[in-house]
């Protein structure tokens, strides 16, 4: 037999050195890279060469295969952000900080498909036996017929599946904790981590069980990053948060059954976590309107609109180089947005430190957003406190054009209902000229000519919103001397 050879992996991105060195090239990790024995080896036995090939049967792209039928989990922030339910023989993801509540939403996951009549199994390799059922106590789950096991090595867990009926479901908590046999590595190293999520993966789609993985996204480099495994599985959610706020966000990331734009909202309370229906009330539980430098944003994630304030504070900066914080956005849309207003409406912020905060710790990704920053940045530089019952969308382009966003009926909707009476935004698509021409031939009252659920600033140009601000501004001082 050839001598094993040793390589070198970084346990953060799974890059292979040839020899070990403190940081990795592939991520720029120090102190990540630990010995393990060549990844040839982690081949079982009989796909490691010499075997002949065996004929395979190829199929038309255009055979007939029945739709995967999915397993509702009956939470439904959960099976709207896995695509409408778990599909049975296929692979979930679901990384996250330690602590984030991953195992208590898994729990109660299980002890809610287990209430329906499925058989689920969930395997802990960090807790012991007692400890889950300590916490399925405290959630008021202790009844349901979910069932438990304390292990980490892969191959006892499969035999044991494969025994009795087919699980609905199978939690691997985590897949750090996993070992298998058929590598010498130590637990938790990349190679074992991929190992062992590789038996799982063929476990799921030999017998038809979803199976969950739970990974801890870990920055220290002890314990692999579930990194190494994210292209292996059908399914990626990260479940988000921070210490300082108690909701938490599911978020799919790649997703081979569903959309990856979905969202699903908790909130961790005593009692396990709750689903958020309406998150834009959670979002906009503690505004405080009557400040300068607040605006709300009708924004959408998925299918789903949700109101977030958008919070800036420009301050005169005691710097040479002016800070640019943003919290919750993009940095370099922040510095295009304050590029736009400096070349195309002369507002100069080179001598301003700008701190841009999304309220809540939301985490705001579409473009759509641009126009809610304008109008929080210009609110707070000019001191004019934007109208409270306001909300504001649209994406900025270079030219200081505001350009149309989709799903704005969606926004304004959400809008309406939560209370706000106005709308800046720019002409939604499809209405104007185009919708009274559509009209006119015949077409029917379309969609885009309903009436709007509330009063629409038009804003054409990233200037008609400036203009607008500074001249609340103007009016609210005069208003204050003559008051004075
Ligand atoms: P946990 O699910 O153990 O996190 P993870 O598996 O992602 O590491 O959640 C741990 C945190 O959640 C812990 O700090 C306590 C908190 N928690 C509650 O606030 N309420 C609860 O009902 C439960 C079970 C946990
Ligand atoms: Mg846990």
């Amino acid at each position: 037999m050839a001598k094993r050879a040793a390589s070198f992996i970084c346990q953060i991105c799974g890059a292979v050195h040839s020899r070990w060195q403190g940081r990795c090239d592939s991520c720029g990790a120090w102190n990540s890279i630990a010995e393990e024995t060549a990844a040839s080896d982690t081949l079982p036995a009989n796909l490691r060469g010499g075997r002949k090939g065996r004929l395979i049967a190829l199929e038309s792209l255009s055979g007939t295969s029945e739709d995967a039928p999915r397993v509702r989990v009956g939470i439904s922030e959960l099976d709207r952000v896995a695509g409408g339910g778990l599909v049975p023989g296929s692979v979930l993801l679901i990384g996250g900080d330690p602590g984030i509540g991953k195992s208590t939403l898994l729990i109660q996951a299980s002890a809610a498909l287990a209430n329906a009549g499925h058989r689920i199994i969930y395997v802990s390799g960090e807790e012991a036996v007692a400890q889950v059922r300590l916490r399925a106590e405290r959630l008021g789950l202790a009844g349901s017929s979910v069932e438990l096991a304390a292990e980490t090595n892969v191959e006892d867990i499969v035999a044991t599946l494969s025994e009795g009926k087919r699980p609905a479901l199978v939690v691997i908590d985590s897949i750090q904790t996993m070992w298998t046999d058929t590598v010498e590595s130590a637990p938790g190293t990349v190679t074992q981590v991929r190992s062992s999520a590789q038996i799982l993966i063929r476990y799921a789609k030999r017998a038809g069980a979803a199976v969950i993985l739970v990974g801890h996204v870990t920055k220290d480099g002890q314990i692999a990053g579930p990194r190494v495994v994210e292209h292996m599985v059908d399914a990626v959610l990260s479940f988000e948060g921070d210490g300082a706020h108690h909701f938490r966000i599911l978020r799919a990331q790649k997703n081979r059954f569903g959309p990856t734009d979905e969202i699903g909202v908790f909130e961790m309370t005593g009692l396990g976590l709750r689903e958020v229906a309406n998150p834009s009330e959670l979002f906009l539980s503690n505004r405080d309107s009557g400040a300068p430098g607040t605006a709300v944003y009708a924004g959408m994630e998925g299918t789903r609109p949700v109101l977030v304030e958008i919070q800036a504070l420009v301050v005169p900066t005691s710097l040479g180089t002016p800070r640019r914080a943003v919290v919750g956005w993009d940095p370099s849309r922040l510095s295009m947005v304050l590029a736009v207003l400096e070349a195309r409406c002369g507002i100069k912020l080179g001598a301003h430190d700008v701190h841009l905060n999304v309220a809540g710790g939301f985490r705001i990704s579409e473009p759509a957003a641009d126009l809610a920053v304008a109008a929080a940045l210009v609110s707070s530089l000019s001191g004019a406190v934007l109208p409270a019952d306001s909300v504001y969308f649209g994406e900025v382009s270079l030219t200081g054009a505001v350009r149309a966003v989709p799903h704005s009926v969606a926004r304004l909707k959400e809008a309406a209902k939560l209370g706000f009476n106005r709308a800046v935004a720019p002409e939604a698509k499809g209405s104007g000229k185009n919708a009274d021409k559509g009209a006119g031939k015949g077409n029917g009252a379309s969609k885009e000519t309903q009436e709007p659920p509330l009063a629409i600033d038009t804003v054409t140009s990233l200037g008609d919103i400036v203009a607008n601000i500074a001249a609340r501004g103007r009016r609210s001082a005069s208003r204050e001397r003559q008051e004075g």
